[in-house]
C-alpha cells in the first residue's frame, strides 16, 4: 500500500508512521528525517538545508522532488511505503503524481492547541529518530533511547519561534493538499486528537486492516 501522511507540524505523523511499518511491512520515508541524517552528517544537501529547516521554512521543490525521486526508486518501495512530510507543495504533488500512484491520503486533523502541546515537549533520538514527549511518551531515562540508547535532544525547529513559522508555511503551502487530494477521492481525515493508541486502531479501521 502506497500511502501519504499529510498533516501540520507536530501531528504526530511520524509516531503513527513508526507504528504503521509493522502493520502495513513497508519502509517509512520522511524527508524531514532525510534532511536531519543529511545535517547531522554535514554533507552537500544537509549544508545546504541546515538554516532553511531551523527558520521553519520549505526547502525547495527541485532539490525535495529529486530526493523523494531517487529513494522511490528504490527496490524496498515496490510493495508499498509511507511518506511522512512529503508532498508539501501543489508543484510536489504533481511531481508525484509523475513517478508513483498513491492509494490513499491519510489527513491527520489538529487543532493548532495540540500542535503546540506536542512540539513544546517533544523529545528525539538523535540515532533513530524516534519521537519521544516529556509528558504523553517519557523515554526511560530522560537523556536516552529507550529503542537503541541514542542520545536524545530537542530538534532545531522545535524553537517556538520556528514553530509558528512551520504553521504558517503550512497554512499557505500544504493545507492547499487536502482539497488537491479530496478532488481526487484520496483523502481519508483522522483525528490526531487522541492517544497514540487510540489513532492506531482508527488507522487500521479506515483501512481495513
Ligand atoms: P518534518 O520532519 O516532516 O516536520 P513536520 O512536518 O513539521 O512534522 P513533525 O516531524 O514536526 O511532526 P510529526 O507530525 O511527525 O509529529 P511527531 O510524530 O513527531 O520536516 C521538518 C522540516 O524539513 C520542514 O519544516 C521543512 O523545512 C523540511 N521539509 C520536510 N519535508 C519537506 C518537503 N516535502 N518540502 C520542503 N521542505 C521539507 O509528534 C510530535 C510530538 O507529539 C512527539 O513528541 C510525540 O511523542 C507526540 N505525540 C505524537 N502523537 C501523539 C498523540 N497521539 N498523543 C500524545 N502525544 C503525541
Ligand atoms: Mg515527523
Amino acid at each position: 500500500m502506497k500511502l501519504l501522511f499529510l498533516g501540520p507540524p507536530g501531528a504526530g505523523k511520524g509516531t503513527l508512521a513508526a507504528r504503521a511499518v509493522d502493520i502495513l511491512g513497508v519502509p517509512h520515508i520522511s524527508t524531514g528525517a532525510i534532511f536531519r541524517s543529511a545535517i547531522a552528517a554535514q554533507s552537500e544537501l544537509g549544508l545546504k538545508v541546515k538554516a532553511i529547516i531551523d527558520a521553519g521554512k520549505l526547502v525547495d521543490d527541485d532539490t525535495t522532488i529529486e530526493l523523494v525521486k531517487e529513494r522511490l526508486s528504490q527496490a524496498d518501495t515496490q510493495k508499498g511505503y509511507i511518506l511522512d512530510g512529503f508532498p508539501r507543495t501543489i508543484p510536489q504533488a504533481e511531481a508525484l503524481a509523475a513517478f508513483s500512484s498513491i492509494d490513499k491520503v491519510i489527513n491527520f486533523d489538529t487543532p493548532d492547541s495540540t500542535v503546540l502541546e506536542r512540539l513544546g515537549g517533544r523529545r528525539v533520538c538523535r540515532k533513530c529518530g524516534y519521537n519521544f514527549h516529556a509528558i504523553f511518551n517519557k523515554p526511560k531515562n530522560e537523556n536516552v533511547c529507550d529503542h537503541c540508547s541514542g542520545e536524545i535532544y530537542i530538534r532545531d525547529d522545535d524553537r517556538p519561534e520556528a514553530v509558528q513559522k512551520r504553521l504558517e508555511v503550512y497554512r499557505a503551502q500544504t493545507a492547499p493538499l487536502i482539497d488537491y487530494y479530496r478532488q481526487k477521492g484520496l483523502i481519508i481525515d483522522i483525528d490526531a486528537s487522541p492517544m497514540v493508541d487510540v489513532i492506531v486502531a482508527e488507522f487500521r479501521k479506515v483501512l481495513g486492516l
